[in-house]
């Protein structure tokens, strides 16, 4: 396939005669936004119009007597394809790829205007329009477009399933030009499976179009090591030479939902996922590929995720692509949201179920078809239909369907189901039995949290604590009742949204990341279950000035260590390993202790005294001394009666124990330790100098097929390397070299932290992104931009 996503021309308002190279236009690359957003109070209008696309089109000579496409992987939303002014093709689904042919409308080394009509209007006629919606849906042509130039008879697709570990089932789908009959003999074709490597490691031929291959010695495609083969597919001529071929990326496992779970190759694996949107800053859905696969990345890698949910539609390739590689299993499912429309736009989407299967399930990563409008009312006669239409072009994947409804009509495979049932207390998810209308069938909480503790990163301690232990509650408590196959919190990370959602500057504070994916304190929850990288976050910067009365109360910790060890002022306090979430692989640690050995250690007391000393200190901490819990008031009567403990001498302890009040700032050091080392440490106090970090997605660009980008997150550190939430400052970026930066030069950090994307521009070379904020050393970083 050829690129074409360069040399476009782009206008706000379509015209026929813009169709015809008439007037002047804006020259852009693809993925294009036919409105760059601003990250607060973004205008859901803005993009919304009928815009015009146009390219010249001058075929190569090869395409002489050949069939001719022009691919778009995503046009959002009803796009109209017209060559030379001529109507082609009409696609009503801005979350599909679709194909528009060529063949015969113009010969090679001949001029031709190719343009679309792209209307990004909220069109109610088709999904998911026509109600409210909890996301912008921008508009553009954002994804890739390509040229494929093919013989007459050509393979159309290949769809490849592993029954088993070791086999592969191939189907082939041939192609035939419309003007001739079909042959009733099916052609010679051949069959080569290729290894991770690229070598050939079986090959079969004939005249068929279903093969059945087995490899006994098949690496299985697993989480921990996801390993791919390559399908290659060929026709072949009377001399056995191949006259078409077309290539396809699998994966040799086996998936399935059972009543009490997920299994992947038979093993029982909790999905333990968040969803996904597709939208960046300022660009909407305009991502390349590069930042499409960043998400997975840090999906799987960053927050140690099994699995996401594609809310609230089928995303870019790249994407799926991206969790193929890395091993991240992916529940995607059509657009739309809570609103059913018309018979028409329920025919759309049943189309869309069609597109989505057909062009989704070669995947391995992908193991569950949403094909129900997320969070809609019951329809049978519909949904009897996606079902369908989803389990006959894919017998080896299960359906589904997000609903919010208890006990509603289950047509699908696997029972979905956002559990919002959590404010704070009690059990995190509704029991299986009160929610499904049949047990037997397998369950999955696909949301919860988001609109339930909205959460901004300059949020107090206190809230970001209480939102990472509402995810935390969620996810214990799926993963513990034994017949939840996963759990979906919602959501990766902080979106633009509609004026009927939103906090008033339309952004969904939901993520447990920003907009710019850096991590929110509940990212700290995810990130600590896996056991790649050590995990150290302490809920709490330990300043009474930021809690109600200056009492603390509980501090957590998000840990993936054995045990943390907790110091002050170099002092050896206490221990944490033991946590209450216990059917998490690393729960958090409350620190319910301060005093630990310091009254043994510092004041001499005995160990007795010491101890109802310690519990009476803990609990002031947390209540404030005049409103001590019974237990402690008596504990208190008990140290006085015994020990003479006056309240003179409570209050000297309180204030240098656990307010440190007035004395030299106390310094709180965390150990996590690791089979007995230390393998990370957190040391927290007051300071004053604060400094820039920055995590780049790439420093090497790529000059390819069309444009790349490198996300920027930059976050504000204090000294000691911690975020610094109330760091709202200011910071000026500033490029020069072979790139420009995306969206503004001036940004706030939220909560510390911000970001920023920097785009290629056709040369090769090198650019220099300078950050500088007041007070802090300027950060310069330096991208490398290839050209292929
Ligand atoms: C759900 C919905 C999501 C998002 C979420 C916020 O009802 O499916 O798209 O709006 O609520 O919590």
């Amino acid at each position: 396939m050829i690129s074409l996503n360069n040399d476009w021309e782009f206008v706000t308002e379509w015209s026929e005669e813009f169709a015809l190279g008439k007037g002047i236009a804006e020259t852009v690359r693809l993925p294009h936004t036919v409105r760059e957003v601003p990250q607060h109070y973004a205008d859901e209008m803005s993009y919304q119009m009928v815009s015009g696309y146009r390219r010249r089109l001058v075929l190569p000579a090869e395409a002489e007597g050949q069939r001719i496409f022009v691919r778009f992987d995503g046009a959002a939303h009803i796009a109209t394809v017209y060559l030379n002014g001529q109507e082609l093709v009409s696609h009503a689904c801005g979350y599909t790829a679709f194909s528009a042919e060529l063949t015969g409308l113009v010969s090679p080394g001949e001029e031709a205007w190719l343009s679309v009509r792209l209307d990004s209007t909220e069109n109610p006629a088709v999904p998911p329009f026509g109600f409210v919606i909890d996301y912008l849906t921008y508009g553009g042509l954002y994804r890739p477009c390509w040229l494929d130039i093919r013989p007459q008879t050509l393979i159309e697709d290949i769809y490849v399933t592993t029954p088993t570990e070791h086999t592969a089932a191939v189907t082939l789908t041939l192609s035939y030009p419309k003007d001739q009959p079909e042959p009733e003999e099916v052609p010679v074709t051949r069959i080569r499976l290729l290894d991770a490597q690229g070598d050939c490691v079986l090959e079969e031929s004939g005249e068929q179009l279903n093969y059945t291959l087995t490899l006994s010695r098949a690496e299985t495609w697993t989480l921990e090591n996801p390993c791919m083969y390559t399908l290659e597919a060929a026709l072949l001529n009377e001399d056995g030479e191949p006259t078409d071929v077309r290539r396809t990326d699998f994966g040799f496992r086996t998936a399935e939902f059972r009543a009490d779970g997920f299994y992947l190759n038979g093993k029982k694996t909790f999905l333990r996922g968040l969803n996904r949107h597709q939208c960046y800053p300022y660009i909407g859905y305009a991502a390349p590929d590069s930042l499409q696969a960043e998400d997975a990345r840090i999906l799987k890698e960053e927050l140690g995720l099994t699995a996401v949910r594609t809310s609230h539609y089928p995303q870019s390739q790249a994407f799926i692509d991206a969790c193929d590689r890395l091993g991240l299993l992916v529940f995607t499912e059509i657009p739309g949201w809570q609103h059913i429309g018309d018979t028409n736009w329920k025919i759309q989407a049943v189309e869309n179920v069609r597109e989505m299967v057909k062009q989704y399930r070669n995947h391995p990563s992908v193991v569950l078809w949403g094909v129900r409008i997320n969070e809609s009312q019951d329809d049978d006669e519909f949904y009897r239909e996606t079902n369908a239409v989803a389990h006959t072009l894919d017998k080896s994947r299960p359906t589904s369907g997000v609903r919010y409804l208890e006990k509603s009509s289950l047509l699908e495979d696997v029972y979905a189901f956002n559990d919002f049932s959590f404010a704070g207390q009690g059990a995190g998810v509704r029991p299986k039995e009160k929610v499904t209308p049949d047990t037997t069938r397998p369950f999955l909480v696909s949301e919860h949290n988001g609109h339930m503790f909205p959460t901004k990163p300059y949020d107090t301690w206190e809230r970001r604590q209480a939102h990472a232990l509402r995810h935390a509650r969620v996810q214990n408590d799926a993963a513990g009742s034994g017949v939840h196959a996963g759990c979906f919190g919602w959501c990766m990370f902080d979106y633009p949204t509609h004026k009927d959602f939103g906090s008033g500057d339309r952004v969904c504070y939901h993520g447990v990341m920003d907009a710019f994916r850096n991590p929110k304190l509940a990212a700290a929850l995810y990130a600590s279950q896996q056991d790649e990288y050590p995990v150290l976050e302490i809920g709490s910067s330990m300043d009474i000035g930021d809690y109600n009365a200056g009492n603390i109360g509980d501090v957590w910790i998000f840990t993936n260590a054995d045990e943390v060890r907790l110091y002050k002022n170099g002092d050896y306090v206490t221990a944490f390993s033991d946590s209450p979430y216990t059917a998490l692989p690393h729960g958090p640690l409350l620190v319910d202790d301060v005093v630990g050995e310091l009254l043994v250690s510092q004041e001499g007391y005995p160990e007795k005294k010491a101890e109802l000393a310690r519990q009476c200190l803990m609990a002031a901490r947390k209540y404030g001394f005049d409103h001590l819990p019974p237990a402690d008031k008596i504990r208190l009567g008990l140290l006085n009666s015994r020990y003479e403990f006056t309240e003179e001498e409570a209050r000297r302890l309180y204030g240098k124990y656990v307010s440190n009040w007035g004395g030299a700032s106390t310094v709180w050091r965390f150990d996590a330790i690791r089979d007995g080392q230390v393998v990370l440490s957190r040391t927290i106090c007051p300071n004053t100098h604060l400094h820039l970090e920055a995590k780049i997605s790439s420093d090497t660009l790529t000059e390819g097929d069309t444009y790349d980008m490198a996300l920027i997150r930059l976050r504000i550190l204090d000294e000691n390397g911690l975020s610094a939430p109330y760091a709202q400052l200011p910071l000026h970026l500033h490029v020069s070299g072979a790139a420009q930066l995306v969206g503004p030069t001036v940004v706030t950090a939220e909560g510390g932290m911000t970001g920023c994307y920097l785009k290629t521009i056709g040369e090769a070379g090198e650019a220099v992104l300078t950050v500088i904020g007041e007070r802090m050393s300027p950060l310069e970083l330096h991208f490398t931009i290839r050209k292929e």
